[in-house]
């Protein structure tokens, strides 16, 4: 291929809109592997992810977990297998190391919830509020905060400021009002949502636990209040985790994204898990995150083999950025 080509198609892979040629009955697994070797990478994969791609990891985790596995890599290349602001982090912490994303259109509803133009006025209007953002926004949004949680160490983040502080909580309406709740606070909250949690339905999961009265709803804090006031536990995909495992209970209802299943059934396979069910009818009859879904074992071996899509973020956006995320991490 000519160089201008090559460009070409590089510039159209990198923004997603050409998925490569493979060979047919590639080996993905055999392939990924030899290629994490032989370009010292390291595949960082949330619980959301598909099975396979889970499997292949070097490293699955929660948000806080994938973070701080991210600042303390000595791989050359992340290869990110989760959503655009995860990959972006890690660039953030990472700056001269490629951090790649197997498909750029991997998004998030709750990051885009929260416009850095709107986003900005509501800080200004409130001067005198401590902006606390969760790590599901964009890095020009935490370039705006003055820490950065998740839901595995936001209640420790919020009670790390004085109780008279006025805090600006955003993008996620749920989380926040969870934890005004949890901390007695009255953080603002800005009026984002995951659109995953919130699809869960109130009706078929009464329906379903009617069915299964023995059975302890868990719950992600991204949750609507009323299905949260349901669950017997509230907890980061890491906490649901620990919860079911250490649970003397033998049956739960999860009210999550659908994929912590496959991690959640290898660490306790002898328990009964439900996947708490969403309002729309779809494959799954549970609640699945499209985004999430957008990365496959195909373009995880395809942008390891052309080191792209690459994630970037401008230099001084991104020393912006590091600051409340190295606040959350010394906190964490
Ligand atoms: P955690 O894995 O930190 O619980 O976050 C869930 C989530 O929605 C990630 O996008
Ligand atoms: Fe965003 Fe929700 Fe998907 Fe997580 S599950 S990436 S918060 S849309």
């Amino acid at each position: 291929m000519n160089t201008t080509l090559e460009q070409a198609k590089n510039n159209m892979i990198s923004k997603g809109f050409l998925d490569v040629d493979t060979p047919e009955k590639i080996d993905y697994v055999k392939e990924i592997e030899r290629l994490k070797k032989e370009k010292n990478a390291v595949i960082l994969a949330h619980y959301y992810q598909e099975d396979a791609i889970q499997d292949i990891a070097d490293f699955v985790g929660d948000s806080l977990a994938l973070a701080q596995e991210a600042a303390k890599t000595d791989a050359d290349i992340i290869v990110f297998a989760g959503v655009h602001f995860m990959a972006e982090t890690a660039k953030i912490l990472n700056p001269t190391k490629k951090v790649l994303l197997p498909d750029l259109k991997a998004g998030c509803s709750l990051a885009d919830s929260c416009p850095p133009a709107d986003f900005k006025a509501f800080t200004e209007a409130h001067p005198d509020h401590k902006v606390v953002t969760y790590i599901n926004c964009s890095a020009e949004i935490k370039t705006m905060s003055d820490v950065v949680c998740t839901s595995g160490n936001a209640v420790k983040i919020i009670e790390s400021f004085p109780k008279d502080q006025k805090i600006i909580f955003a993008p996620d309406k749920n989380l926040g009002d969870y934890l005004n709740k949890q901390t007695g606070r009255d953080m603002l909250l800005w009026d984002g949502a995951c659109m995953v949690h919130e699809a869960f339905s109130i009706e078929k999961l009464l329906d379903l636990h009617a069915e299964h009265p023995d059975a302890e709803i868990i719950a992600h804090p991204e949750s609507p209040a009323h299905i949260l006031k349901t669950a017997s536990f509230i907890g980061s995909t890491a906490g649901l985790l620990k919860y079911a495992r250490e649970s003397k209970k033998e049956k739960f209802i999860v009210a999550t994204e659908a994929g912590i299943l496959h991690e959640m059934i290898k660490q306790v396979s002898n328990k009964v898990l439900i996947p708490a069910p969403a309002d729309e009818d779809n494959t799954c009859a549970c609640s699945e995150c499209a985004y999430m879904k957008l990365n496959t074992m195909k373009k995880l071996y395809t942008c390891m083999q052309h080191e792209l899509p690459d994630v970037d973020v401008a230099p001084e956006m991104a020393a912006k950025a590091l600051l409340p995320i190295e606040r959350m991490l010394d906190l964490s």
